[in-house]
């Protein structure tokens, strides 16, 4: 991170980065159908797709966080829809063990990374997602790294 973003980053006017990890088969068409029936969310993401929540690595995670992400949402398909049958079981086991050994030991509250389930159709959930998540790191300011 620059030193002119770590400076912004200390105003009252802070606009966190946030990066969202949506799997392909339900919450990428999720944000998708929040763009095209264009609900409004905060402009403050950035969406990586992958084949499925269970893609997704801790250390993703951490080194967004590192590299100057101020939360990380992951969302993928509601338990029982995952198009890999177990994907989102998995990711939801590393997510708890994420949150219990590396997030708390690190002393980064937990609520920066969080765990979603969002299907096709709840483009206006990822929409109330986006921005309640927005507001949930607004409130707790940026992540110094
Ligand atoms: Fe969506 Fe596995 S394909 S969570």
């Amino acid at each position: 991170m620059t030193e002119t973003k770590k400076k912004l980053k200390k105003t009252k006017d802070f606009e966190p980065d946030l990066l969202v990890f949506c799997c392909n088969w339900c919450s990428y068409a999720g944000a998708d159908l929040a763009g095209v029936s264009r609900f409004q969310y905060p402009p403050n993401i950035r969406v990586i797709r992958v084949m499925c929540s269970g893609r997704i690595d801790p250390s993703f995670v951490l080194k967004a966080l590192k590299d100057g992400a101020d939360g990380v949402l992951i969302s993928g398909c509601h338990i029982g829809d995952c198009h890999y049958i177990t994907g989102n079981e998995y990711a939801k086991e590393r997510f708890e063990k994420m949150h219990r050994i590396l997030i708390k030991q690190l002393g980064i509250n937990e609520n920066r990374v969080r765990l979603e389930w969002v299907s096709a159709s709840e483009g206006k959930r990822f929409s109330e997602l986006i921005t309640e998540f927005t507001n949930q790191i607004k409130e707790l300011g940026p992540l110094k790294n």
